[in-house]
């Protein structure tokens, strides 16, 4: 474990309350989407809003994250409103997710890119990834400041070129900067069912 990782974000999180944490619109936007059932993964989940967003929706789910107050904060919302979500503290960069384990993978508002092959791999056959980060192009000055940490126009797509995109939105600077889905790239891509390449 990253102790100064885990220290920092920790803090972040120690005056924290769970209904703080806000469900991602690559999510909310496409609930409809969603398998019935299966096996979901928040990844770098904070307060793991988008895996209580997957449990309602009948999709028991797993929220990693590097902080121990964060997956505290979750492990005891969920366990108070009956929800099937379990936090987990890990750093997802020294302990990735292995093969074909889960059924939707969300992530939002973090970007390792050496980790995106491992989470496409993630995926079972058939499975859902709902990806949705900063770019670097964008209207307003939220976000990271540090350009590693940002997505270079149409990237997403190419980091996940082997799944199949479903829905892609990334607005840049076109038109009317006070509308629309700015300063952030949204991904929904589906791993390749065996059968279809076969
Ligand atoms: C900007 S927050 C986003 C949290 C959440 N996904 C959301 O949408 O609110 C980034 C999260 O990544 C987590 N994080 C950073 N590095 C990590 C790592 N190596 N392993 C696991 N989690 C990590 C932090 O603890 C933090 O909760």
């Amino acid at each position: 474990m990253n102790g100064t990782l885990a220290n920092r974000w920790d803090r972040h999180y120690s005056t924290a309350s769970p209904l703080d944490g806000r469900p991602a619109q690559v999510l909310t936007d496409n609930l409809h989407l969603l398998p019935a059932g299966g096996l979901g993964l928040d990844l770098a989940a904070g307060l793991g809003a988008n895996a209580l967003v997957l449990a309602r929706q009948g999709i028991a789910s797993e929220a990693w994250d590097v902080s121990g107050v964060a997956t505290r904060i979750v492990n005891a919302y969920a366990g108070d409103n009956g929800l099937p979500v379990t936090a987990r503290r890990r750093d997802v960069i020294a302990s990735p997710p292995t093969p074909g384990g889960f059924d939707v993978i969300v992530v939002n508002a973090f970007l390792h890119r050496e980790l995106c092959p491992a989470i496409a791999d993630a995926l079972r056959p058939g499975g859902l990834l709902f990806y949705q980060t900063f770019c670097r192009t964008r209207v307003t000055p939220g976000g990271p400041s540090n350009p590693d940490y940002l997505l270079a126009d149409g990237e997403l797509l190419r980091l996940f070129a082997a799944l199949i995109p479903v829905v892609y939105r990334e607005e840049g600077r076109i038109g009317d900067p006070f509308r629309g889905f700015r300063d952030r790239a949204m991904l929904v891509a589906q791993r390749p069912n065996t059968r279809d390449t076969a």
